[in-house]
């Protein structure tokens, strides 16, 4: 039998839905890879394990969150659906409301979106607004008619978004073997997605899924986006991972409580650093991974380098959005392509066969 979405493949652990309203993709199952040569390159005899968000349907974990809140939303009888976003939550709310014939609305900030992500959400149909403003003044409005219009509001403020993304946590596990790791790394923007792998983490622990300990949760924010980590709001927040360019997160209180709980830690990377854990993921691993979500290896290297890790520990680190979607930063630093004649000389020559 072939895989039937998070909501079937892991319904006792699902919020309740009626058989008929269930809207999915398919998404989820997304390879947990032994990241072996990468585990060399960081030392320290680290078991690191990378969760490839990006094999999902649209591109990035938000379809796990997603097939869930469209579904609750067609169970509930909704018109319309709305988000605000800085691209993946727009590029998967427009795919399953097609799906699911629901009028959907997404609000993001002005060129500040990836354009992979913009051209899902203008594709799939959605009505499209470029806010003159960032992310969290976006948020604000989609609240506020969330509150006042019957209109469903689909970002992660939405109750059915963090049950459904609990799934990749309780797939880690599943694919580890029924164990958990030692530490668990992840990019953090509006902070509902480390909230939700550490409450999976705890359903799937409760129901006897596993024995060890639950995982240290270590959450990585852009310098320029550090919010959590500077402990205020940031008012005009910047980062080249522009998907976790987010000055108030929406989950910021539940997601310093899991740190605690946790006994994890907030760190901030540089966009240099984020840049070069791309790279390196892509080097040593074959992953195309989206900048924000490099942050996850990029904020391991920096701890490993501060000796931070027991040795041999295990740790999976997540990258919750596929590269392609954006292309333009993951090349800004890199060198031109060849402009050459079509001429065999001038491709031995670039090879230094001449
Ligand atoms: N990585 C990617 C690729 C994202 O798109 C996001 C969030 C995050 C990490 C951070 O997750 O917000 O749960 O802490 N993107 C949202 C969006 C905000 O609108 O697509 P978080």
């Amino acid at each position: 039998m072939s895989w039937r979405g998070v909501i079937r493949e892991y319904r006792a652990f699902m919020p309740e839905i009626k058989e008929s309203a269930i809207c999915t993709l398919n998404e989820g199952n997304t390879l947990l890879l032994e990241a072996e040569w990468l585990s060399r390159r960081i030392g320290n005899n680290l078991k690191i394990y990378l969760k490839f968000e990006g094999q999902n349907p649209t591109g990035s974990f938000k379809d796990r969150g997603m097939t869930m809140a469209i579904s609750k939303a067609i169970e509930e009888g909704a018109k319309a659906v709305i988000c605000a976003s800085t691209g993946n939550t727009s590029a998967a709310a427009a795919a399953f409301s097609a799906v699911a014939d629901l009028p959907c609305a997404v609000l993001i900030p002005q060129g500040k979106i990836a354009k992979g992500k913009l051209s899902q959400a203008i594709f799939y149909g959605a009505k499209v607004m470029q806010v003159q403003g960032n992310f969290d003044e976006a948020l604000d409005v989609v609240r506020e008619i969330g509150k006042n219009y019957p209109v469903t509001v689909v970002n992660s403020i939405n109750p059915y978004r963090i049950p459904g993304q609990r799934s990749a946590a309780f797939e880690v596990i599943d694919q580890l073997g029924g164990l958990a790791p030692d530490y668990q790394c992840i990019p953090v923007g509006n902070a509902a997605n480390i909230v939700s792998y550490w409450e999976g983490y705890q359903q799937y622990r409760a129901a006897g899924k596993f024995k060890n300990n639950l995982p240290k949760m270590l959450g990585f924010q852009a310098e320029g986006s550090a919010p959590i980590v500077q402990g205020h709001p940031i008012e005009k927040p910047e980062t080249i991972a522009t998907a976790i360019r987010i000055g108030n997160p929406a989950s910021w209180q539940r997601a310093v409580q899991v740190v605690k709980e946790s006994e994890g830690l907030f760190d901030t990377v540089t966009d240099q650093e984020i840049l070069a854990a791309q790279k390196l993921i892509a080097h040593t691993q074959g992953i195309f991974c989206e900048p924000a979500s490099a942050a996850s290896v990029a904020g391991l290297v920096k701890k490993a380098k501060q000796g931070y890790f027991k040795q041999g520990a295990s740790v999976v680190c997540i990258l919750t959005g596929h590269g392609l979607k954006d292309p333009d930063s993951a090349i800004t630093d890199m060198p031109d392509p060849y402009v050459i004649q079509p001429d065999k000389q001038a491709v031995l020559k670039i090879l230094g066969l001449n």
